[in-house]
């Protein structure tokens, strides 16, 4: 594993952005790993852009989202299917629906939700690059401190500090759901390469634990030191001393 300090969110950004559109003009029918997050903002604005200067056909490309939050169903401003729509899939048009999928967060039953995802992952995977952020307490996807290295995609129950952290996306904390449906961390580890990105001090300490090598359930992310192809591009602020 690599750990880039690439200097700025803005150059990162747009150095994820174009390794995203590279992978799609390179194979047709890529399948893409895409995370969320206030990190990949400025990633997804770029890949649109890219992808408007250049109009490629994305048309057979497929994604799958890490995570869903249950309880939002996908016209929730909040749900992670909004996000997606809202900074790339309504911006450049070139997707097919029916190829970019997310976790349903209104499924009746959420474990049938989450098995039927997995199952999903296994048919159309592996995915050719993975996206990836990083909670401030090492999560990557919704896969917590304490999840087993070789989880699928399950039902997860958020801890307090991701509910506090996200919860800048609600009115209130109070209306932050309390569950998700999130890839496991062994279906995240399928991925051909792995790119993860981090921003801010707020994420220094968790970008020092994944550079410590320690490899422990208690950081999730430290997973990846086990995986052949993981790239981590972080700015000044989150980069350890
Ligand atoms: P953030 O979330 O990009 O909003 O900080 C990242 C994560 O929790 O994985």
């Amino acid at each position: 594993m690599k750990i880039t300090n690439i200097g700025d969110k803005k150059q990162a950004s747009f150095y994820v952005a174009t390794e995203l559109y590279k992978q799609m003009i390179h194979k047709k029918e890529s399948k893409l790993g895409l995370a969320t997050g206030g990190t990949m903002i400025e990633m997804y604005e770029a890949l649109v852009s890219l992808l408007e200067k250049n109009q490629p056909d994305v048309s057979q490309v497929e994604t799958f989202n890490l995570d869903e939050y249950i309880g939002l169903d996908a016209e929730h401003p909040a749900s992670y299917h909004q996000y997606m729509n809202n900074i790339l899939f309504d911006q450049y048009k070139g997707f097919d629906s029916a190829k970019c999928h997310l976790p349903n967060g209104v499924a009746d039953n959420p474990e049938v939700e989450a098995n039927r995802y997995e199952a999903l992952l296994d048919e159309k995977g592996p995915m050719d690059l993975q996206i990836l952020g990083i909670g401030q307490n090492g999560h990557i996807g919704f896969n917590e401190p304490g999840t087993a290295f070789d989880s699928v995609t399950h039902r997860v129950d958020l801890t307090d500090s991701t509910i506090e952290a996200n919860s800048r996306y609600f009115d209130d904390k109070a209306d932050v759901p309390k569950q998700a449906i999130s890839m496991g961390l062994r279906s995240i580890m399928k991925a051909k390469r792995i790119i993860l990105l981090a921003f801010g001090e707020h994420k220094k300490e968790a970008i020092t634990q994944l550079a410590s090598g320690n490899i422990t359930t208690d950081v999730p992310a430290t997973i990846l030191h086990l995986h052949p192809n993981v790239e981590v591009y972080v700015d000044d602020a989150a980069m350890p001393d």
